[in-house]
């Protein structure tokens, strides 16, 4: 049975205190979740030490929104993997359509990313999806295809067990447009075909694949109950507890 999933995608919001405060909330609530539904919560750099802290004891998972593409060296700004473990980060995500967008963060550097990570230790949520153009001229499946080969065809099949994928298409991400369920869904079956075409069928079953983009409690339920959405990446509704915990109590 693959792993069902709610992360809270902080991205860049709340001061330090914010943080630890809604860290605070989330890991009290988590209690009320089912021991079959994983939480993490994925803060800024800044936030990590002490929200590992805020988190101790509790059900919910540390996770970075990025990492370096080098292992350490003159790369100034930049947060190296070993520095993500020594906080106890178990999972970074990799791959954010507002990295790829505004960062240039490239398939190539995903690969190199991914694998450092991996290396290290530290699970992987990697986010692929279509932007507005792609999905209107018909080019969703492709995009999301490409996305999804470009770096998991290189792992090995042990690698892949430490993958979870976030489908998130761009034009429903912070708009309050949301993917309906059947859209999700057939995205999804189409990267779990992807992953079975390289990987084979039975380890295809066990990857964690997320949906993201204007995820709410008002939504979560009818997503979450479609065959290959195991969870979903949460942004604007992880910065409030009860919304995500809510989320999380939506399969
Ligand atoms: P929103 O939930 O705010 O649309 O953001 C989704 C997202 O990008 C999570 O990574």
């Amino acid at each position: 049975m693959r792993k069902k999933i709610v992360a809270g995608n902080w991205k860049m919001n709340t001061t330090v205190a914010e943080g630890v405060e809604l860290a605070k909330a989330v890991a009290a609530k988590s209690v009320e979740v089912p021991a079959g539904v994983d939480l993490v919560v994925a803060p800024p750099f800044t936030h990590l030490v002490c929200v590992a802290d805020a988190l101790k004891g509790s059900k919910v998972a540390l996770s970075a929104q990025n990492c370096a593409d080098h292992e350490k060296g003159a790369y100034t700004g930049e947060v190296a993997v070993n520095m993500l473990t020594s906080v106890g980060c178990e999972y970074t995500i990799l791959g954010h359509s507002e990295r790829r967008q505004y960062y240039g963060e490239t398939d190539e550097k995903l690969v190199v990313k991914t694998k450092l990570a991996l290396e290290a230790g530290i699970k992987v949520i990697l986010c692929v999806g279509e932007n507005l153009d792609e999905r209107e001229a018909g080019k969703h499946f492709e995009v999301v295809k490409n996305q999804t080969e470009a770096v998991l065809y290189t792992l090995t099949a042990e690698q892949l067990k430490s993958i979870v994928v976030a489908y998130e298409p761009v034009w429903a991400i912070g708009t309050g447009k949301t993917a309906t369920a059947a859209q999700a869904e057939e995205i999804h079956a189409c990267i779990r075909k992807v992953i079975a075409a390289k990987f084979g069928e039975e380890a295809a079953e066990e990857v964690t694949i997320l949906y993201g983009g204007s995820c709410k409690p008002s939504n979560a339920k009818e997503l979450f109950a479609e065959k290959d959405i195991d969870g979903g990446l949460i942004g604007g509704a992880a910065l409030k507890a009860d919304d995500f915990i809510q989320i999380a109590l939506s399969f």
